[in-house]
């Protein structure tokens, strides 16, 4: 039976591909875009799928944006891939980065999951966070954005132990570097040369995350590291 997933990021890198993979087998999309102008593109996309008209660096629009959006009462995964980064030292970060980065990456996934758990519960679905390497542990000019990450995991660890009770699990995938244009821009902003073919290929990410949303539901893939492989 087709199911529903409601994705963040599925404009760009990881949650693109894990929106065409769904939707290649025929399950029902509901697709977070940051205005009209990325609804359509994504509409272009993914025909059949269902706008959800939010930008997430403003998390208290949520509420009246999930209100509007065309639903359906049961949804079986919600897979937060959306996220910024904006490296910097500490001695430097602009405070407008450490607010964009904590509240699209921490607070955004928090309030979207929140407002959305009656119809997870409904379906006995699947949280799933896209975090980072990021997420467990911080170098040095990845502070707001481990920060952000870090909490993450903070937020997915307790929800699942919430949510057990109401048949809900709760999955995050800790991707090391993926061949994205969030890894293009990390280059960028390190001075380094890009070289896609050195990181992970957002295709991996995508089947740990499908694997873990089509694993049978006596067990639950809480946490899941993908690192590069030995090339
Ligand atoms: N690439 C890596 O090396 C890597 C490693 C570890 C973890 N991750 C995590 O993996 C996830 C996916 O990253 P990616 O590499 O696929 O990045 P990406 O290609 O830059 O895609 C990010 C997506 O997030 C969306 N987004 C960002 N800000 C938004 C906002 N304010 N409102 C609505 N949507 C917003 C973007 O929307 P637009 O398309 O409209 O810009 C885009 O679709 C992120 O959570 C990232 O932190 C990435």
């Amino acid at each position: 039976m087709p199911q529903t997933h409601l994705i963040t990021g599925a404009g760009s890198g990881i949650g693109a591909l894990v929106a065409q993979r769904l939707a290649d087998r025929g399950d029902r999309l509901v697709l977070v875009a940051r205005d009209a102008a990325r609804a359509a593109d994504l509409t272009a996309a993914f025909p059949t799928a269902a706008p959800l008209i939010v930008d997430l660096a403003h998390p208290e629009r949520l509420a009246d944006a999930v209100a509007a959006a065309d639903f359906p009462d049961a949804v079986d995964t919600v897979i937060h891939a959306a996220g910024i980064v904006d490296l910097g030292e500490v001695a430097d970060l602009p405070l407008s980065a450490w607010t964009s980065q904590v509240t699209v990456n921490l607070v955004a996934p928090a309030e979207l999951t929140r407002l959305v758990l009656p119809r997870v519960r409904a379906a006995k679905g699947q949280v799933v966070f896209v975090n980072s390497g990021a997420g467990l542990t911080a170098h040095p000019q990845w502070a707001a954005y481990a920060a952000s990450k870090h909490g993450l995991k903070a937020l997915a660890d307790a929800l699942r132990g919430e949510e057990a009770p109401h048949g809900v699990r709760v999955t995050t995938v800790y991707p090391g570097r993926t061949a994205t244009p969030m890894q293009a821009k990390v280059h960028e902003q390190e001075g380094a040369d890009y070289r896609p073919e050195a990181f992970i290929d957002p295709a991996s990410v995508v089947t740990a995350i499908l694997t873990a949303i089509d694993l049978p539901r006596d067990a639950v893939i809480s946490d899941v590291t993908v690192r590069p492989g030995p090339r």
